[in-house]
């Protein structure tokens, strides 16, 4: 909706963006940059939000409604000063339309920036050739290719608003617009200003190469900063055309589709459902004051800076006396870190240590993070639910150990779920919220809610071993390992997976987390036979590369291995290396979804994106397959499955058959075709 009123003589328009109004948005500009009895005009939002830009469920579609930009060039030729107040935000074409007016007021609690390229695009409404004429080459090309949004006090700085005030900003707009009139206005139209850039050629340079490797494959920060370059190389009508052209090859391009599908999958992930029924609407949260964390480890150490930084008061616990010192030493530095970054004194983090586990007796909520080590979280939970009160949420941050199992050695089993963080847990945006049959929907409600407060993108998940995220990560390690024995070099198969768009290939990531981390999983899985070189465990194929690494301490090379084995190696290249570590992960998935472990692709998308590095701009798993084409990575599972027919995680899942069959329906539609879910366990 938008309105206009004449205040004094200054016209103030009110506006949003989307295709019903974007007419009104023309007619209304157009009459208030005519009418010659106003003198002034004010642009600003409706309900204290400048513009959050374009509605993006536009995009894909056809826009209808006039086009802006010639719209948005009247209001920077008009004669009388337009100014623009903005209040909240102003996103994408919100800003864009604010370059356009001669004067920009913002309230000190406004957020500014471009974040076309999050979603696979670029600012193009002029943004790209109006921004580095305003403040500067170098400071445009940070704000378009990293999308990032800054505070009315850094947009100041930069030197793109030009006054920032805490009380009214439509009335302070008003007020300075009518100050300015009959002011020369020359100086305020950007599109006459000169784009300087001493040393271009250099510059780009640098920061081509840069952008690359920063965006591991994707193209909108690339294509972004070839459009600020035209803004350097070209007259500002040509660089204004050039935008568009670039603008169009991104428009339709299957990453920005991705990244769109991101966008909202991050949104449907944060509406949870579980298999019984229970779902986020009707579930209501316990309000969460007071935490414990057990164990002070990796993982206990960036759970209790992630609690603490959201204001949350924790009991952190630790029975090893070097361990507390050490954890207390990591904790305390982190969180003095985060205070200088945010301004303020690290008093304000409330965390206290105890040895004793009993000084966790009055928290609403528990986070145990000891060793993976079943026998001892079966102890800890009959001791916690022994000293907590009858109503307290016991939580088990265990990669992949059985929770219902656990909420068995419990007295109220409804209220144990799982909160599984990832490496650094005050860094990684993951969390697998894990619910077992007998959970209460309120559980789940309130780790969710409690995910959310410490700025997790939270996922409930079904219980299973390894959940979602390391449940598929099993058959692509696993592939990763074969395709070693059977001739590719750790580097090829590792090349393969970062030119994919993975920050680490397998096996650089295997060594940076430890080798031996798998290594304990597998032996007590019962897989590991110290010195055997037997490749059939359990009945089917097996690669012992990695337990034998481990064993003797010291990099046995493939080619020996692969000898006294009686292998004989093969040319493997890159396409074969992500067809089979890729395809049997997202065959994983699909067996996920039909045992009801994750309720929707989107969840198991997003633990991808967020959890594993899985490059944003290819959507997750689930939608590259869906991207590929699921007749294609189901004829390619059945063709290894073939040539390998002792590695059962080849063998396509009935759901890929039966959406292949149901005639490849787009990803929103698979929830039809998935039976209705039932629990692994
Ligand atoms: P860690 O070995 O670094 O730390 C475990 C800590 O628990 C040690 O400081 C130990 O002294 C302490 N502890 C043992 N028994 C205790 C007790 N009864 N009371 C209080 N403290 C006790 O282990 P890490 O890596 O932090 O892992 C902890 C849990 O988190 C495990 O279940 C693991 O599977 C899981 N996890 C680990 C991830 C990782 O990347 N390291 C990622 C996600 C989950």
């Amino acid at each position: 909706m938008f309105y206009y009123k004449l205040l004094w003589s200054t016209h103030v328009v009110v506006f949003c963006n989307s295709a019903a109004v974007r007419q009104g948005i023309v007619d209304t500009v157009q009459k208030a940059v005519s009418d010659p009895q106003v003198k002034s005009v004010v642009i600003c939002g409706q309900n204290g939000i400048f513009c959050g830009g374009a509605d993006i469920k536009e995009f894909g579609k056809d826009i209808s409604g006039p086009p802006l930009v010639p719209v948005f060039h009247a209001i920077e030729s008009a004669d009388k000063p337009v100014v623009a107040a903005i209040e909240g935000s102003a996103l994408g074409g919100g800003l864009e339309l604010a370059l356009f007016c001669h004067y920009r007021i913002t309230h000190s609690k406004a957020r500014l920036g471009l974040p076309e390229v999050t979603l696979g695009l670029l600012p193009a409404a002029g943004g790209t050739q109006r921004l580095p004429r305003l403040i500067g080459v170098p400071a445009a090309l940070d704000l378009i290719t990293t999308g990032r949004h800054v505070t009315a006090a850094e947009a100041l700085k930069l030197g793109f608003v030009d006054q920032v005030i805490d009380q009214n900003t439509v009335e302070a707009a008003v007020k300075f617009a009518l100050s300015v009139v009959g002011q020369s206005l020359e100086s305020r139209r950007i599109s006459t200003l000169p784009c300087p850039c001493p040393d271009a050629d250099a510059l780009f340079e640098g920061v081509m190469q840069k952008v690359r490797q920063r965006a591991r494959g994707a193209i909108a920060p690339v294509t972004c900063v070839q459009a600020i370059q035209a803004a350097v190389t070209l007259p500002y009508a040509q660089g204004m055309q050039r935008e568009q052209e670039l603008m169009a090859t991104l428009f339709t391009s299957a990453q920005a589709r991705a990244l769109q599908y991101c966008f909202f999958s991050q949104r449907v992930v944060s509406r949870w459902s579980m298999p019984s029924g229970a779902r986020w609407d009707t579930s209501k949260p316990k309000p969460v004051t007071k935490v414990a964390v057990i164990g002070l480890g990796t993982m206990g150490r960036g759970i209790t800076v992630a609690l603490a930084q959201a204001g949350l008061s924790v009991v952190a616990v630790e029975t090893e006396q070097q361990q507390m010192i050490a954890g207390q030493r990591a904790v305390s530095d982190m969180l003095e870190r985060a205070a200088q970054r945010r301004g303020v004194s690290s008093a304000v983090y409330r965390v206290r240590y105890s040895m004793k586990l009993e000084a966790v007796a009055d928290v609403q909520l528990v986070i145990e993070a000891v060793f993976e080590d079943m026998v001892l979280k079966e102890q800890l939970f009959k001791q916690l639910s022994s000293i907590c009160k009858a109503d307290t949420l016991l939580c088990s941050n265990t990669s992949a150990l059985d929770i219902d199992h656990l909420a068995s050695q419990t007295r109220s089993p409804q209220l144990v779920v799982g909160m599984h963080f990832f490496a650094p847990a005050h860094v990684m945006k993951l969390l697998e919220v894990v619910h077992g049959p007998r959970s209460a929907p309120q559980a789940v409600a309130t780790a969710m809610e409690l995910g959310k407060r410490i700025g997790k993108v939270s996922v409930a998940v079904g219980n299973c071993r390894g959940f979602v995220g390391n449940r598929m990560l099993m058959p692509y390690s696993q592939e990763a390992l074969f395709l070693v024995e059977e001739g590719a070099s750790p580097e090829v198969v590792d090349r393969a997976l970062e030119e994919f768009g993975f920050p680490m290939g397998f096996f650089r990531m295997s060594d940076l987390s430890g080798l031996d981390v798998g290594w304990r999983v597998r032996k007590a899985d019962g897989l590991v036979k110290p010195g055997q070189m037997s490749r059939v465990r359990q009945g089917r194929r097996y690669c012992p590369l990695g337990d034998l690494l481990c064993e003797q301490g010291r990099f046995e090379l493939p080619r020996g291995y692969r000898a006294r084995q009686g292998l004989v190696s093969r040319r493997i290249d890159s396409k074969e290396v992500l067809e089979r570590c890729l395809y049997s992960l997202i065959n994983e998935g699909f067996r996920i979804l039909e045992d009801g472990i994750a309720a929707g692709p989107e969840d198991i998308d997003m633990i991808y994106v967020f959890g594993y590095g899985w490059p944003r701009h290819r959507g997750g798993p689930m939608f590259y397959a869906s991207q590929v084409g699921l007749d294609r990575v189901l004829q390619a599972l059945e063709h290894y499955q073939q040539l390998h027919p002792d590695v059962p995680h080849l063998q396509p899942s009935r759901l890929l058959r039966k959406l292949v069959s149901s005639g490849s329906p787009p990803i929103h539609r698979w929830k039809e075709v998935i039976k209705k879910p039932h629990s692994a366990l």
